[in-house]
């Protein structure tokens, strides 16, 4: 069993905690919380080991009434892998996973030199095996990556324009816009998230523009794809078959993001949550040597499979395929 303790317990650490627990061959050391909110109490009620980073934590968490298990150092003794789940504060708590000879999985808003390597399982899971530290990409790279190499290697992507309508910020955010606005994010052409692709998918001639929306829950991408094959029909077929893409057809309902949510919860996804990236089928079209489609993206939780296959890839497991056909299973994608 391998050991996983998460750092950082927001919208991606409570999910990939809970993930972890799924797993047969993992087993969740604990996790580590700083402030005495509501999320420390639910943790406890479920039975998930706290830790605090410090002693001053400890006592602000046993005085509210949360039980602590003890410090970062009494954590580590007791795991084999971190998955720094932080909000982009991994650099400062790298130097602590160094001391303690931790191997650590970082997540998407770190930059790619924090690991020096970065995944997508489909993309590059063997980049990762055995690896001491690596960064999982973001919900949009992830996406994007995902379906881009899924294309690449059915028609063959020549090159790629990719706009992305960001949500704003996550559901319980009540600090942050826009609330009656479109924000260009940046304005300043292209946007970061091409680069960010090319961290896994070295050479992908893409460019992208991202704006933001008064939305919390789902991202929209639309992509116009050059390619070698212009074939709608073929990279149908290819999305059909691949892991974590799921065709959606607007002529059954589904007109928006929020018709991709209502389909996780109805299935009974923990927190309604959509790991695959949600492709409109009818959008998928061809005209000349362009191909086009919009995808959904809920970014709470697409990384979420990411980061268990990521752990598995640095803690030995060397195929691929075992390790996604695993994490689907029992976090109930089927495929
Ligand atoms: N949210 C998304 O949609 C999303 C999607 C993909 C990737 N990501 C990436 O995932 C990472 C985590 O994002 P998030 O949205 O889950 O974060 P978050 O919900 O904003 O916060 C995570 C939690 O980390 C704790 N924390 C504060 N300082 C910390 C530190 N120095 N070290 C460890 N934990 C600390 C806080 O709880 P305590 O104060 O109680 O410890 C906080 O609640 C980021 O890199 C982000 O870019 C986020």
């Amino acid at each position: 069993m391998v050991r996983v303790s998460v750092n950082g317990y927001g919208t991606i650490g409570r999910r990939i905690a809970d993930a972890v627990k799924l797993q047969p061959d993992m087993e969740l050391a604990g996790m580590v919380k700083r402030t005495p909110d509501y999320w420390a109490f639910l943790a406890m009620q479920k039975g998930i080991p706290i830790f605090c980073p410090d002693p001053a934590a400890r006592t602000r968490l046993e005085r509210a009434g949360v039980k602590v298990e003890g410090l970062l150092e009494d954590l580590f003794a007791r795991s084999d892998i971190v998955v720094d789940c932080s909000p982009e504060k991994g650099e400062e708590n790298k130097p602590l996973y160094e001391s303690a000879g931790m191997k650590a999985v970082f997540q998407g808003g770190e930059v790619h030199s924090i690991a020096g390597v970065s995944f997508v399982a489909q993309c590059n899971y063997l980049e990762a095996v055995g690896r001491q530290y690596v960064r999982v990409v973001s919900c949009n790279t992830t996406a994007l990556a995902r379906v881009l190499k899924t294309l690449d290697d059915a028609v063959g992507v020549e090159k790629g324009i990719a706009t992305l309508v960001r949500r704003a910020t996550d559901p319980e955010d009540c600090a942050k816009g826009p609330i009656d606005s479109v924000v260009p994010d940046p304005v300043e052409l292209p946007s970061h998230h091409a680069d960010d692709v090319r961290t896994v998918m070295p050479g992908m001639d893409l460019t992208t523009m991202a704006v933001k929306v008064p939305t919390t829950h789902m991202h929209l991408h639309a992509l116009a794809l050059k390619v070698k094959e212009p074939d709608a029909g073929k990279a149908v077929s290819a999305l059909l078959g691949a892991p974590r893409i799921l065709l959606f057809e607007s002529k059954k309902g589904y007109r928006s993001t929020a018709n991709m949510i209502n389909y996780a919860r109805e299935i009974g996804r923990p927190r309604g949550d959509l790991y695959e990236v949600g492709v409109w089928k009818e959008s998928v079209k061809v005209e000349g040597d362009w191909l086009y489609l919009f995808m959904g993206v809920h970014q709470e939780s697409i990384v979420v499979p990411e980061n268990i296959d990521c752990v598995r890839a640095m803690t030995g497991e060397e195929d691929a395929s075992r390790s996604i056909q695993m994490t689907n299973k029992t976090l109930g994608m089927v495929k």
